[in-house]
């Protein structure tokens, strides 16, 4: 079976880190975001997969080659211009080789889900849908797009981001399509999914099909939300079979030195050649490699980028630290509060909640 792969957005939301990594390609739990649900799709029975790619798209390739390395076939079909979600799809199509009734499996880059996809496409193929959604379940569906369903599941209506929404089951970000379908949505021009073709096909008459799984699910948009999906895959949270070293909810990557009065948990990720200080404090935090967290410091739901240092004393809670950076001694970062790759805040006693 064939995929493709939506890995063009730009991620302004999770920048500075997405500056020079597109998010997809972030590292999360010592592999690139996106090879947790690639390795999903495979165990699926999907074969070939074709990356729509934009923003930095050369780095895609040089992360994934052909493939081989995960069982996968690779194409990579790059847009000079985004194309918006459906617009991706249409375009990357072109490196498609199934035709007419075949499924198509559509998933977006930044989403961490547990649901059955084998299930999804099997839903698909006993409806003989047009397209078929994975609908998750959220407490609060205003950010997302709510979906509500007939109880046969064909789709009623797409709501999106409304301060009403008639369902908590949402749009989860990973469709099959009629590859036919496909061949439908215009060329040349940005189109969204969410707000265009999925609205046409159901006025159209199109028989569209949510499939409900509440499963692990997590659109790993924000900083937030990255620290949270690398928590769950430390802690198990979210299986995935690419995490296998978690010890006590703590994810030590190759090289790895934590200080034996350290105390590091709650699902943090110490990447490769990072290290740890004595009497250090790091609670759900992820490090990328090389990063630094000095003696006493202490980093709670952070980021720390790659190759970056926090000094001794310095206080990090939800903080996001760009590559390189450097947090003097004594400096709070709180609420948010982010520091771009490569600053340097020399040591004072000053609380930043926000950008620096
Ligand atoms: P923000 O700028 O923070 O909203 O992030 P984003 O640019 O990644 O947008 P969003 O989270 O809505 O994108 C969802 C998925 O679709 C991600 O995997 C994106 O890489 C991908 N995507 C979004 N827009 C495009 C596009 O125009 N072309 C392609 N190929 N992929 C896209």
């Amino acid at each position: 079976m064939e995929a493709i792969l939506l890995v063009g957005g730009k991620g302004t939301r999770l920048r500075p880190l997405t500056l020079s990594t597109p998010k997809p390609l972030l590292p999360m739990a010592g592999v690139p975001l996106l090879e947790h649900q690639l390795i999903r799709a495979r165990d699926a029975g999907v074969r070939r997969i074709v990356f729509a790619t934009s923003y930095r798209a050369s780095m895609f390739a040089e992360a994934f080659g052909d493939g081989h390395r995960l069982g996968l076939e690779i194409i990579y079909v790059t847009e000079d211009e985004p194309l918006g979600t459906a617009g991706a799809i249409r375009n990357a199509s072109s490196a498609l080789t199934c035709e007419g009734d075949a499924p198509v499996l559509i998933l977006n880059g930044d989403i961490l889900s547990g649901h059955d996809i084998a299930a999804q496409i099997t839903a698909h193929e006993k409806a003989a849908a047009a397209v078929t959604l994975h609908l998750t379940l959220v407490d609060d569906a205003r950010r997302y797009g709510s979906v509500p369903t007939a109880p046969d599941g064909r789709v009623l209506a797409f709501v999106e981001k409304s301060a009403n929404p008639p369902t908590n089951q949402v749009n989860a970000g990973c469709y099959v399509f009629r590859r036919s379908v496909i061949d439908e949505i215009p060329t040349g021009r940005p189109v969204s999914a969410e707000y265009e073709t999925f609205p046409g096909l159901l006025a159209a008459g199109e028989p569209i099909i949510g499939h409900v799984e509440a499963a692990y699910w997590l659109d790993v948009g924000t900083p937030a939300a990255f620290v949270r999906g690398a928590r769950d895959l430390a802690l198990g949270a979210m299986p995935s079979s690419v995490v296998t070293t978690h010890e006590h909810g703590v994810l030590l990557l190759a090289g790895a030195s934590v200080e034996p009065s350290a105390q590091v948990g709650g699902g943090t990720t110490v990447g490769a050649r990072a290290r740890v200080g004595a009497a250090a404090q790091v609670e759900s935090s992820v490090l990328f490699d090389e990063a630094v967290v000095e003696p006493g410091a202490h980093v709670v739901r952070s980021v720390i980028g790659r190759g970056a240092r926090v000094c001794t004393g310095a206080v990090l809670e939800d903080a996001v630290i760009g590559d390189g950076a450097t947090v003097g001694a004594g400096n709070e970062l709180i609420g948010g509060a982010r520091v771009w790759p490569g600053i340097d805040l020399p040591a004072t006693a000053v609380r930043f909640s926000a950008d620096v």
